[in-house]
């Protein structure tokens, strides 16, 4: 059971902006008697909410996965026009908003070059706060419950925020820095300040900070994501929390430093960028090469990472039997026990946190262990370096 701030929740689900968001220390968010976040299994990390069910990235998506025992709730943030940080997966509204009905907005449709590749759409750059709050979004999938469609806003970085510390128990976030180069392309902040500037300022005001495990860690946790390492290396000289590389196929090149991910994943590179990640986030087929639907052999991608002291969390599990490969007959279940307990990863991004928790519950239950207990031999939980 959640229970949160009844005022605070009504002004997320049924619109309006929060014009001053609630400083937290000046709160009783008493985070010193929630249920602490477990730390003795895998992290449950709940993509862009509970996404299976809800559409994604809203506040009912979050809360959700709050209800459904997810260890971290996920996002993806961007800016708007005028230098706010949201969170929204895509970089064009149109696949997940009502902009095609707002016909006020049609002469905003443009091309744009991101990542090397040309698309054309209604691009969250060119809207203001204001205006993305006026839209309503969307299930993705049209194989998933279109009830709620219409129902939500697009939610800022700082209202996400605001829903993991008035959670009744501590729930981490895992924020990405999506985009960064074709957002500070497209927005521009005073005194020359960044994207990644903003996003880590955001962080701070809330009051994140510290190294994995620490006790302003554990009170407050979080993971920050890029695919771009240089976001994630010029950040860390601005905030010492943990950070994630994000890992796309190995045949994509970087959108900063144009290098493929084969070379990413090199021993090489990932003993260099273990001085300021402390895990990478690779997608799950990197690791774990699909052939006709059924898996490869594993790559050896895990075990370097593992032998340099990194955490492994890949993306994304979902429940559908589009997304099962046949060796899981049709058994999100089988799926979670193969990468938990033959390939030994140490956190999921799922659309499902639901099931996953429920996997967790039966094989690995909150109740018999503490948070203080030694990480169970080969789970593939690394300790802090
Ligand atoms: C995108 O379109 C512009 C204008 O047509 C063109 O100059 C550019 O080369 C294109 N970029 C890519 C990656 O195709
Ligand atoms: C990125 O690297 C690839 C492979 O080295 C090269 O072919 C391509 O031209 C580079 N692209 C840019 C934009 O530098």
């Amino acid at each position: 059971m959640v229970s949160f701030s009844y005022a605070f929740v009504l002004v997320l689900l049924f619109g309006g902006s929060i014009a001053n968001p609630v400083d937290p220390h000046q709160n009783k968010l008493d985070v010193n008697h929630k249920k602490p976040l477990q730390t003795f299994r895998p992290y449950n990390v709940a993509h862009r909410g509970s996404s299976g069910q809800m559409p994604e990235e809203t506040t009912a998506a979050y809360l959700r996965a709050i209800e459904e025992d997810a260890d971290f709730i996920e996002a993806d943030i961007v800016a708007s026009k005028d230098g706010h940080v949201i969170c929204f997966h895509d970089v064009t509204l149109d696949a997940t908003t009502n902009i095609a009905d707002r016909t006020e907005f049609a002469d905003r449709r443009r091309t744009y070059e991101v990542e090397r590749v040309n698309m054309t759409g209604f691009f969250v750059v060119d809207f203001t706060l204001e205006e993305l709050k006026s839209l309503r979004v969307k299930q993705r999938y049209d194989f998933r419950d279109q009830q709620f469609n219409w129902k939500y806003q697009i939610i800022t970085f700082d209202e996400y925020i605001l829903i993991a510390l008035y959670a009744d128990r501590i729930i981490g976030i895992y924020p990405e820095i999506k985009n960064p180069v074709f957002i500070n392309e497209r927005v521009k902040w005073s005194d020359g300040k960044k994207f990644e500037d903003i996003f880590v300022h955001t962080l701070l005001k809330y009051g994140y900070k510290g190294k994995y495990m620490s006790e302003d860690w554990l009170r407050q946790p979080l993971f920050i994501q890029s695919f771009a390492p240089t976001s994630l290396i010029y950040i860390s000289k601005m905030i010492d929390s943990p950070k994630v590389l994000l890992i796309d196929d190995t045949t994509v090149y970087t959108q900063d430093t144009n290098q493929s991910y084969d070379e990413i994943t090199s021993d090489g590179y990932l003993a260099f960028i273990r001085r300021y990640v402390i895990g990478i986030g690779p997608w799950k087929d990197t690791v774990v090469p699909p052939i006709d639907n059924y898996l490869g052999p594993p790559t050896d991608l895990v075990a370097r990472a593992h032998a340099l002291g990194l955490q492994v969390h890949p993306y994304t599990f979902r429940n559908e039997n589009k997304y099962l490969h046949f060796n899981f007959h049709q058994d999100p279940y089988a799926e979670y026990e193969y990468w938990l307990k033959e390939i030994g990863v140490d956190g999921l991004f799922t659309d499902f946190p639901g099931s996953l928790s429920n996997y967790q519950e039966c094989r690995m239950p909150y109740t018999q262990k503490g948070r203080t207990e030694p990480p169970l031999a080969g789970d593939g939980k690394h300790a802090e370096e």
